[in-house]
């Protein structure tokens, strides 16, 4: 069974006709089948010489000191926040506008999860009220940057050295991004990626955590693989030796040759699905400039966005149909889409749990109503934007009020 780590490929209502555009579909090419099949046939399929390789290459890539594969971002941010220490009853901030795995790694330390609201326009966490939030127990802030956008870092890295908090960037989206001319995976303490299947770049499962700090590259490095001291992949091999040494109760979570087989080949092509993707955003954001009822997504100056998402607004008092009724109107048309996110708040875990109310997150829970992810991603031919943007379109213009 299809398991996916967030809704994205659940979404298609239609997926074994012709004419359906699915959500998305990964860019995946003989390069990366030939890469997989070498690999499969070389008699190492776990952690080893690809892992170190693909490693290199994404911190050559993004241009910080140390990368450390995993096998997904969930057990990246585990790892990060594993790293700069984080304890039962401490607080960590994350946005209500996110996946469930952002926050679900806190819990796993019997730590607490603090919501704040996000920015109405980037959905990305609001700085301006992290102050309010932090506490004599905060240790960390999680910010996450939607779509592909990056946060507000100045804002957010001041407020968290000014009272000594760690930051650990949810890079999920943000492949290949920057900040004020900072590649994202060189702006936080530690950045955690994501290559899961309808990510910029995929192994299928995957994950990276980059940073410049060596201790907490090392500790990652070794709590990846069950606390085994360093290397321990290479016991196997004619260099290896079997004797290693359990330092920590550890986790499994290194990636395998087989998956960094396929992530060295994407990210050779990261900048050439970028511009992909770049392309699509701005015709969709020249043809909704036109409509009234469709807001595209605030880009701002300062950055250099992934589009990993194209997130619309609807403008919900010009129509006469809602979001849901808008997503099933674009179903009948063979579209598929998705919805990012259904922010934390409203979840029954986190309402029930920390008793939080849709009013706490004022901008998210009305954000939440409004959003629809439209396809974006390089296999999308010319063709298939056009029917997106016309389906918009129509849509809209039988709808108005
Ligand atoms: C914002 C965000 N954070 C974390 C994750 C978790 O990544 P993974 O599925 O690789 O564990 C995802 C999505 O899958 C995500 O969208």
């Amino acid at each position: 069974m299809l398991l996916p780590a967030d809704s994205s490929l659940l979404t298609s209502k239609h997926p074994m006709h012709s004419e359906f555009i699915p959500f998305h579909k990964p860019a995946i090419g003989e390069d990366e089948i030939r890469s997989v099949v070498e690999t499969l046939r070389s008699g190492w399929l776990t952690t080893g010489s690809k892992v170190k390789r693909f490693e290199e290459d994404f911190a050559r890539y993004v241009g910080c000191k140390h990368a450390v594969a995993v096998n997904s971002g969930t057990a990246a941010l585990h790892l990060a926040l594993d790293a700069v220490g984080i304890k039962e009853g401490d607080e960590v901030i994350v946005p209500t506008m996110t996946f469930t795995a952002t926050a679900e790694v806190v819990l796993y330390f019997k730590a607490k999860p603090v919501l704040v609201d996000c920015q109405p326009d980037t959905f990305n966490l609001d700085p301006t009220q992290l102050e309010a939030a932090i506490t004599s127990k905060t240790k960390a802030i999680i910010p996450v940057h939607m779509a592909g956008q990056a946060c507000d870092m100045n804002e957010i890295l001041s407020i968290a050295r000014r009272h000594d908090l760690r930051v650990i960037e949810d890079a999920a989206h943000a492949l290949p991004a920057s900040y004020r001319g900072k590649t994202i995976g060189t702006v936080g303490d530690i950045t955690c990626f994501s290559f899961y299947a309808t990510k910029t770049i995929t192994t299928g499962e995957g994950g990276m955590a980059t940073t410049d700090n060596s201790e907490w590259a090392e500790r990652m490095r070794m709590m990846s693989l069950h606390g085994i001291s360093h290397d321990a992949w290479r016991r196997y091999t004619k260099e290896g030796s079997w004797y290693y040494e359990v330092v920590s109760p550890g986790f499994k979570y290194n990636l395998t040759d087989i998956a960094a087989a396929s992530g060295i080949e994407q990210l050779k092509k990261c900048n050439e699905f970028w511009q992909a993707r770049q392309r699509i955003a701005l015709s969709y954001e020249k043809a909704f400039a036109e409509i009234d009822e469709v807001q595209p997504p605030l880009c701002r100056k300062d950055v250099q966005h992934a589009w990993h998402l194209f997130v619309i607004q609807l403008a919900l008092d010009r129509l006469r149909i809602n979001r849901n009724q808008f997503i099933d109107a674009l179903g009948e048309k063979e579209i598929g889409t998705s919805v990012h996110f259904i922010p934390l708040h409203l979840h029954p875990y986190y309402r029930d749990k920390f008793g939080y109310k849709p009013a706490d997150f004022p901008n998210a829970s009305t954000v939440f109503e409004r959003i629809i992810s439209l396809p974006i991603y390089p296999k999308m031919t010319e063709a298939d934007v056009e029917r997106v943007i016309e389906a918009v379109k129509s849509i809209t213009q039988q709808n108005r009020r």
